[in-house]
């Protein structure tokens, strides 16, 4: 495995390598087992496998979140290696906005305006579309992997893609989670063992939610409200707690069509950010049973 921290290093050490298929899983390190599982997936899809580490500075609002970020290199390269990895490319912040450095990618529209967008502004989807585009532009994948814990950013990222017709597929991968369904994430590293446990509360109220959901319930009101409360009890901070449209991120009242509920919460200093699909389409079976009786 090589490791380089230019893109003209990235570029020669890809050079050879373009015919048999580049697959690229872009994070900020700290790996977890999602980020492994992204890898894996890269791996048994193409030839070489690039992965990114960049705590990306544009895409944080709080300059205390920026600073309290993990930062685990070395232990990430180890894991990145027997995940399969054959380049990591792991850039200083002066390689990636050198002096001078004034373009910015920008998605506009209701995709970056709303939850996410709403609470962190559309600049921190400016940050994730700029670096993103520059990774690809560096990289040039065939393939690039993202976890479906970050649902809005995978929207973002696809529009982007689309608009600007760079040639990569997307891959989605779904959220990876812990025993008691706490989605991964680096952050859950920064949780107290108190908080820890307290923090399970997330995907326990978003399954009342998708069990509401699988029991008919389609009006997004009464199927937030079902989150909320179990947030509430726990005494967990909420930021949001909305069901949209899982393509354009429009605001939805009742679910005729694939929808994202999609929350963020603080436990202690630790904001945690998690999602479930409802689709009306894969409840068929629930629906058809319950006209039968
Ligand atoms: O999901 C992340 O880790 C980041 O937002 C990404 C895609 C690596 C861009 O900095």
């Amino acid at each position: 495995m090589r490791i380089v921290r230019t893109v003209d290093e990235l570029r020669a050490a890809l050079a050879p390598h373009r015919s048999g298929g580049i697959g690229f899983v872009p994070t900020m390190g700290a790996l977890h087992e999602g980020h492994l599982s992204l890898l894996r997936a890269a791996a048994a899809d193409n030839a070489t496998v690039v992965l990114s580490i960049f705590v990306n500075p544009t895409q944080f609002g709080e300059a205390a979140d920026l600073e309290a970020y993990p930062r685990t290199e070395e232990a990430d390269i180890e894991l990145a290696e027997h995940a399969g990895t054959h380049v990591v490319f792991a850039p200083s912040a002066s390689e990636m906005y050198p002096a001078g450095f004034a373009t910015t990618v920008s998605v506009g529209g209701a995709l970056t305006g709303t939850l996410e967008g709403a609470v962190r502004g559309r600049s921190h989807f400016d940050g994730v579309a700029t670096v993103v585009a520059k990774l690809l532009l560096a990289v040039q994948p065939d393939r690039a992997y993202f976890g479906a814990k970050d649902a809005q950013q995978v929207v973002v990222v696809r529009r982007m893609v689309t608009d600007l017709r760079i040639p990569v597929e997307i891959v989605t991968r779904p959220t990876s989670r812990d025993a008691d369904g706490l989605a991964r994430s680096s952050r859950n590293a920064r949780l107290s063992a108190e908080e820890r446990t307290l923090a399970a509360v997330i995907p326990r109220s978003l399954r009342v939610a998708q069990d509401a959901f699988a029991s008919g319930i389609r009006d997004t009101s009464r199927l937030t409200a079902l989150v909320q409360e179990g947030l509430s009890e726990a005494g967990v901070d909420q930021e949001y707690v909305e069901i949209v449209d899982a393509d354009s991120l429009e605001s939805l009242t009742v679910i005729a069509r694939p929808a994202l509920l999609a929350l963020a919460v603080r436990v202690g200093e630790v904001r945690l950010i998690d999602n479930v699909v409802l689709d009306p389409r894969s409840d068929d079976r629930i629906i058809l049973e319950r006209s039968r009786a």
